[in-house]
């Protein structure tokens, strides 16, 4: 069977080096949990090197976006910077991202930067707003469609893995969170566009996790969906409440 995957998405938080040992430190004393998952934590890059020492027993290091183009671009998060400190995976088109300007294009071409260099490439895809007539699937298909452009083997498909993320659910608390029977739906539909677009021996083999104010409250509702991991932003900064959520995926 294979594992459920767990990620940790920090964003720009803890605000300092001591604060960070004091997460790492919380999470370690669990760390018999995260081994059984495929647990990965995407820090600021800032502390990278301290959060891959000090996590590498129980989680692999994950970068919260990728660079393409140019190597000498100031600011830039260059993929052989990450190889070299032993990123697993990327996440890519994270709506915060995609909220700063980034398209699809610029997505299609990140992940075909990860997959040369080895790293697994989470793409982000979500609806900012639902609607009655249900245009927000349409949505959803197109900026899938558009996002995975440049993955025309089967074999390359089957090394990513998306995360539905609503951007109306994000930063958010678990009440305002997508609830499980719009997951179940939206999982199916994913699937889906997947198959449509590598068939369903491929598309089944991708895995799908869902990102959006997953809290301890509704981790285990929206495990049952059938989901194949979670992308946990605020709880992941929090060792006891992410712990109860990879719980909750681990009694699945
Ligand atoms: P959240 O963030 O869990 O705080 O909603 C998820 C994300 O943005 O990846």
């Amino acid at each position: 069977v294979k594992k459920l995957i767990l990620v940790a998405n920090w964003k720009n938080h803890p605000d300092s080096l001591s604060r960070v040992e004091d997460l790492i430190n919380g999470l370690k004393k669990k760390a018999e949990v995260y081994k059984k998952l495929s647990t990965f934590i995407a820090p600021p890059l800032a502390y990278f090197e301290s959060v891959s020492k000090k996590t590498k027993s129980f989680s692999s290091l994950a970068s919260q976006d990728i660079s393409v183009g140019k190597k000498t671009t100031t600011g830039a998060v260059e993929v052989d910077i990450l190889q070299n400190f032993g990123v697993k995976l990327a996440i890519i088109g994270h709506s915060e991202r995609r909220a700063l300007g980034e398209t699809n294009e610029e997505v299609s071409e990140k992940i075909i930067t990860a997959l040369k260099a080895g790293i697994i490439p989470l793409v982000c895809v979500g609806e900012a707003e639902r609607d009655r007539e249900g245009e927000f699937l349409e949505f959803i298909r197109h900026q899938i469609r558009l996002s995975l452009s440049g993955i025309k083997k089967k074999d390359e498909a089957k090394s990513i893995m998306i995360a539905y993320e609503p951007v109306w659910a994000i930063g958010k608390s678990s009440k305002d969170a997508v609830g499980p029977e719009d997951l179940t739906q939206m999982i199916i539909f994913i699937r889906k566009v997947l198959s449509d677009l590598y068939g369903r021996e491929t598309a089944d083999k991708i895995p799908l996790l869902y990102g959006g104010s997953v809290e301890k409250e509704n981790a285990e509702s929206l495990v049952r969906t059938g989901i194949n991991g979670f992308l946990v932003g605020h709880e992941s900064l929090h060792a006891e409440n992410f712990q109860k959520i990879a719980l909750a995926l681990l009694n699945k």
